[in-house]
C-alpha cells in the first residue's frame, strides 16, 4: 500500500514538472517565434559586421539598414560587433528604450570603446550614481554662470584662432574647431589654461581617441596599448590637480564651483573616488575634441554650399553685431541662442551630419515592445541616422533646408534625436550649440570664404575627408 501511494505522488510530481517545463517552453517559444524581428544573424562569430562596416564607411551608411527595413520592416535582428542585435530605426521603439532605466537596458559599447573609457565612465555606469553625476554635470552645464564664461573663452579663443588666418593661405576649420572647442571645454572641466600642459593633454588625447573603436587587443604595438598608455598620462595629470583641491578644500562660505571637477569634488553626498574623478573628465574631453568640432566644421560645409542660407545668416549675425556695437554693450550668451536663424541651421546641421549616428544598449531581461520581442541579453541599436533621414518625417531629407525648423519646436519629437533622450539625454546639449552659434558669428561677421572640395567621412567618427579648407577673405566694415 505504502509503494503504491509512493508511486501515485512520484508519477504526479513527474507528470506536473514535465507538463510546466514543457509549457513553459512551449511558451517560450511561440512567443519567440511570433515576435522576435525578422532579420539574419549572418555567419557564425562575425555575423553582419563587415557588411554594416563597409556600409558605413560609404557617404550612405544607411542602406545597410534601408535594405534590411525594405525586406524585415523597421525593427529588424541582426549580429554585429559581436552580439545579435536588435536595430532600430522606429522613432517609437528606439524612445521606449531609451527612457527605460537600468532594471530593463544598460549601455553596451564596443570592447576597445569600454576598456579606454574605464568601467567607472558616466557612459558606461548605471543606477543612482549614473543618475547622481549626471544631474550635477547637467544642472551645472545649465548655469548661466558657466554659459558666460564659455562665451567668454570662445571669443578669446576664437578671436586669438582667427586673428592668424590669412587670406592666401587655406584654413582647415576641422583643426581650427577642434583647437577652439577642445580648449574650451578642457577649461570649464578642469579649469586648466593653454600652455605646456594643455599642450600635453592635447597630444595625449589624440593617442587616447584613436583607439576607441580599434581591434581590442591589448599587447606591446596595437593601437589600444597605445591609446590605455596615453589615457593613464592624461590621467595623472587629472590626478594631480584633483589632490591639490582636496588639500585646499573649499574656504568661503560664497564659495561657487568654477569648474566640472569642483562640482564633482564638493558633493557633500557623495564622496567620489579620484580614478572615478579622473576616468570622467578625460571620457568627457571627447565632444571637445569631436562632436563639438565637427558640428561647427559640418555647418561650414553645408553653408558653403547653400549660399541663400549662408546669406541669411550673415544678415542676422550682422544685425546682432551692429545692434550691441550701437548700444556699447558686449555679446551675452543669450544674445547668440536668441539667433532664431542661426539655430535652425544648427538643428538642420544636427540631422543631416549625425554626429553621432545612434547609441547601443543590452536587454537585461526580455522585453517586448511594439509587438517586437527583445531578447535578454542581445543588443538594442537605436539608429538615429535612418530616422533623421527618413522622407516620412522630413521632405527632400537629403537636402540641407535650415528653414523646415522654422517655428517648430525639436524638444518634444522623438523623430529628431541628436542628442539622444531620456535617462542619458546629454547634458552638453546647450552648451555644444552655443559654442557652435559663437564660431558661426565670429566666422561670417569676419570673413567671406571660398570652401575646396570635401567630402564627409561617416565611420568610425563623422568628419571631413580634407578637414575643410577654405580660402579667406576679411570683410571690410560694412560687407554684407
Ligand atoms: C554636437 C555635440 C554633441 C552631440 C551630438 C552629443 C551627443 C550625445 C548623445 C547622443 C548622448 C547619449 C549617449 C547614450 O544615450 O548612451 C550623449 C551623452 C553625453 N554627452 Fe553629449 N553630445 C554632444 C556634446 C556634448 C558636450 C559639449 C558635452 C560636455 C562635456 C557632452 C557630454 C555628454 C555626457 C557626459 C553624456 C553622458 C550622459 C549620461 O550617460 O548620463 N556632450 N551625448
Amino acid at each position: 500500500m505504502m509503494d503504491m501511494s509512493m508511486w501515485i505522488v512520484l508519477g504526479t510530481a513527474i507528470f506536473l514538472t514535465t507538463m510546466i517545463l514543457y509549457r513553459k517552453r512551449f511558451r517560450l517559444r511561440s512567443l519567440q517565434r511570433s515576435t522576435l524581428p525578422l532579420g539574419t544573424l549572418g555567419w557564425p562569430f562575425i555575423g553582419e559586421t563587415i557588411e554594416f562596416v563597409s556600409c558605413a564607411y560609404s557617404d550612405r551608411p544607411e542602406t545597410f539598414m534601408d535594405k534590411r527595413c525594405r525586406i524585415y520592416g523597421k525593427v529588424f535582428k541582426s549580429h554585429i560587433f559581436g552580439s545579435p542585435t536588435i536595430v532600430s530605426t522606429d522613432a517609437e521603439v528606439s524612445k521606449f528604450v531609451l527612457q527605460s532605466d537600468a532594471k530593463t537596458f544598460v549601455p553596451s559599447y564596443p570592447k576597445s570603446l569600454t576598456e579606454l573609457m574605464g568601467e567607472s565612465s558616466i557612459l558606461l555606469i548605471n543606477g543612482s550614481l549614473q543618475r547622481k553625476i549626471h544631474g550635477l554635470i547637467g544642472a551645472f552645464f545649465k548655469s548661466p554662470h558657466l554659459k558666460a564664461q564659455i562665451t567668454k573663452d570662445m571669443h578669446k579663443y576664437v578671436q586669438e584662432s582667427m586673428e592668424t588666418w590669412e587670406d592666401d593661405h587655406p584654413i582647415y576649420v576641422q583643426d581650427e574647431a577642434k583647437n577652439i572647442a577642445f580648449q574650451v571645454l578642457v577649461k570649464a572641466l578642469i579649469s586648466l589654461n593653454p600652455g605646456e600642459e594643455m599642450e600635453l593633454l592635447k597630444k595625449q588625447f589624440q593617442e587616447f581617441i584613436s583607439g576607441l573603436m580599434s581591434l581590442p587587443i591589448n599587447i606591446p604595438g596595437t593601437q589600444l596599448y597605445r591609446s590605455l598608455k596615453a589615457k593613464k598620462k592624461m590621467a595623472n595629470l587629472v590626478q594631480n590637480i584633483i589632490q591639490a583641491r582636496r588639500k585646499n578644500g573649499v574656504s568661503a562660505a560664497s564659495w561657487v564651483p568654477k569648474d566640472v571637477l569642483d562640482v564633482l569634488l564638493n558633493d557633500s553626498n557623495e564622496q567620489l573616488t579620484d580614478d572615478l574623478l579622473a576616468d570622467n573628465m578625460i571620457d568627457m574631453m571627447i565632444p571637445g575634441e569631436d562632436s563639438v568640432p565637427v558640428l561647427m566644421t559640418l555647418a561650414v560645409k553645408y553653408l558653403s554650399d547653400c549660399p541663400t542660407a549662408l546669406q541669411q545668416l550673415t544678415e542676422e549675425n550682422l544685425e546682432l553685431k551692429k545692434l550691441k556695437a550701437q548700444l556699447g554693450q558686449p555679446l551675452r550668451w543669450s544674445d547668440y541662442l536668441s539667433l532664431p536663424f542661426t539655430q535652425t541651421v544648427i538643428t538642420e546641421t544636427l540631422r543631416m551630419g549625425n554626429i553621432i549616428i545612434g547609441v547601443m544598449r543590452k536587454a537585461m531581461k526580455d522585453v517586448e515592445i511594439k509587438g517586437y520581442l527583445i531578447p535578454k541579453g542581445w543588443c538594442f541599436f537605436a539608429y538615429f541616422r535612418s530616422i533623421h533621414l527618413d522622407e516620412n518625417h522630413y521632405d527632400w531629407p537629403y537636402k540641407f533646408d535650415p528653414w523646415r525648423w522654422q517655428d517648430k519646436d525639436t524638444s518634444t519629437t522623438c523623430n529628431f534625436t541628436p542628442f539622444g533622450g531620456g535617462q542619458r539625454l546629454c547634458p552638453g546639449l546647450d552648451l555644444a550649440r552655443l559654442e557652435a552659434s559663437i564660431f558661426l558669428h565670429h566666422l561670417v561677421t569676419q570673413f567671406s570664404w571660398e570652401a575646396e572640395e570635401d567630402t564627409v567621412v561617416n565611420f568610425p567618427t563623422v568628419r571631413m575627408k580634407r578637414r575643410m579648407p577654405i580660402w579667406v577673405k576679411t570683410k571690410s566694415r560694412g560687407d554684407p
